[in-house]
């Protein structure tokens, strides 16, 4: 898929902007502060519908504005689709070709990115909900089943906190509730643990090679950490082990008013030869992991879906060394859409500059969006 021009209204620092993207790399140069982070937020949350970084979406309207835009269109093999999202202060609407889409989970895996951030670090050093949740992202884009599912469960888990605080004020409540809620919880979960176990496994069969060439180093895994104790997906054994699970630690739940066992527990284990990554690499190390990651997300995508979603890089090679950001831009192909955000040029290399479109901005204005040094419309 190929995010052909975008339009933001009163996104962040952009009055009004439409840029015309190329097929292939698209580099935007400016000066810290200029708008560059905010065009590439821009197309992510034309995508996710959520921004990056922020969890307040009214954080996206412009300062001095009532309500933001953002349209795409984005040509896939065979067809061409618009997408728009309109953001104000009582909440954000969606459209595919203009047809507003009510469920969120519809919209996203349609328009797909695949993110490069510096603080994508935090995947390795942060808390579990950082890795969750891009394992959420990675999957719900893949598969919107997944996130309609996961919206499911997040709901029938406040429920039961909730009710599991109840029982523990009014111990005559009816348990009978607790055990329709469980078996409601059961039915989403077997589904989700079936994404996650499959989804890690197809990182983990390509990770390691990946992470090999970037580095030189074998021996990277990526472990799916949750609370069954089993390293394989086995629909009868996760029943059994999760009802197991809530029934022996009904007191202590009910104690802490909420659910101690299940997926909202999930974590990854970024491990090198067996010793955690976030303990014992360095961390240039754990950005090549990252990147790793990132890729083997690229090739599991395109396996599965069979194109690539659009890669978006926001100044990430001035952290890393010339071999290796060779070794990552090898990974790049034709087929793939790349957008990259610098404050200086040279730290890209040159076979990427060659064929890239280039735009330049300062204080919100783009300018440029030509090729190799041509203005646009002589090529
Ligand atoms: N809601 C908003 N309304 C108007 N301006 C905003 C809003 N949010 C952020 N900005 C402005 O956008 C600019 C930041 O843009 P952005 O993060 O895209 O910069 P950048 O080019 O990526 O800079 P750097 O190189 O430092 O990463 C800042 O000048 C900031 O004041
Ligand atoms: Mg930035």
């Amino acid at each position: 898929m190929r995010l052909k021009s975008l339009k933001l209204v009163n996104f962040r620092n952009y009055e009004e902007a439409t840029i015309e993207f190329s097929d292939g790399i698209n580099i935007f140069i400016g000066e810290n502060g200029a708008g560059k982070t905010n065009i590439l937020e821009g197309i992510y949350v034309l995508s996710l519908t959520k921004s990056s970084r922020f969890g307040d979406y009214m954080n996206l309207i412009k300062f001095d504005a009532l309500n933001a835009s953002l349209i795409g269109e984005v040509a896939y093999t065979d067809y061409t689709k618009w997408y728009q999202i309109s953001i104000d202060k009582t909440g954000k609407k969606v459209y595919i070709n203009k047809n507003q889409i009510k469920r969120i989970s519809d919209y996203i895996s349609n328009f797909c990115v695949t993110t490069f951030l510096p603080n994508d670090i935090e995947i390795i050093k942060g808390s579990p909900s950082i890795r969750r949740n891009v394992l959420n992202i990675q999957i719900g884009e893949l598969y919107n089943n997944y996130l309609k599912n996961l919206n499911e469960y997040n709901s029938l888990l406040k429920m039961r906190n909730e009710y599991l605080k109840r029982l523990n004020i009014n111990s005559m409540a009816d348990y009978k509730y607790l055990d329709i809620i469980n078996e409601k919880m059961l039915e989403s979960s077997v589904k989700i643990y079936y994404f996650r176990f499959f989804y890690i496994e197809e990182i983990n069969k390509i990770i390691p090679g990946i992470f090999k060439k970037l580095s030189g180093i074998s021996g990277l895994k990526v472990e799916y950490i949750n609370n069954l104790g089993i390293d394989f997906y086995d629909e009868d054994k996760i029943r059994k082990i999760l009802l197991l699970k809530w029934k022996r630690n009904l007191n202590k739940e009910l104690m802490q008013g909420m659910t101690i066992f299940g997926l909202h527990r999930d974590d990854l284990l970024f491990s090198l030869a067996n010793h955690d990554a976030k303990i014992y690499a360095s961390e240039g190390q754990q950005r090549m992991i990252v990147i790793a990651y990132k890729i083997a997300e690229l090739l599991v995508f395109k396996k599965i879906k069979g194109e690539y979603p659009v890669l978006l890089l926001d100044d990430v090679f001035s952290e890393i060394d010339i071999k290796k950001r060779n070794n990552i831009i090898k990974y790049f192909n034709d087929e793939m859409q790349v957008v990259i955000t610098t404050t200086d040029i040279e730290e890209i290399d040159e076979n990427l500059v060659k064929n890239a479109r280039i735009y330049k901005i300062k204080n919100g204005m783009i300018k440029g969006g030509h090729k190799n040094g041509r203005r646009k419309g002589t090529r």
